[in-house]
């Protein structure tokens, strides 16, 4: 079980990578929009980030901070929201750009520093 929680945590990577990439390859674009990699890497936190979760309660004997996991949950879903209402359009605000990737940075904060 933990070779499947080794990666997880390697997905849960490459789910930042991908949301934080979409983010940052549109600093300098007009319009700018939520894409692919936006969407996807969202999702991809999501999933990964309640399975590990979900593994170490249930499988494992890993010690889970709550408090940590809950607010970069309450962080997530707003960016899940953010990204699903405005996928497929032709373009967002820069408001609405920056919120995305701002909230993902300090997800990323609170992930290597609480
Ligand atoms: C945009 C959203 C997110 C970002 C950018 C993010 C980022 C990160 C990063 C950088 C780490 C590695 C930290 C370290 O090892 O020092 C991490 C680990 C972790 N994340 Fe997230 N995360 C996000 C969402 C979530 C969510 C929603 C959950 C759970 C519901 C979650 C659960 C976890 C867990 C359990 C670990 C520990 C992995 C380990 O080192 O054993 N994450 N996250």
């Amino acid at each position: 079980m933990e070779i499947v929680y080794d990666l997880l945590v390697i997905l849960h990577f490459i789910g930042l990578a991908s949301l934080l990439g979409g983010f940052l390859v549109q600093l300098r674009s007009t319009p700018r929009v939520v894409n692919p990699a936006m969407l996807h890497g969202a999702l991809t936190q999501l999933v990964t980030g309640l399975a590990l979760v979900g593994l170490a309660e249930a499988a494992l004997d890993y010690d889970v901070n709550h408090v940590k996991v809950g607010i970069k949950l309450a962080i997530l879903l707003v960016i899940t929201v953010l990204v699903w209402v405005n996928r497929g359009k032709d373009a967002v605000s820069t408001g609405v750009w920056a919120a995305i990737g701002g909230l993902t940075i300090v997800n990323t904060a609170i992930a290597v520093l609480v």
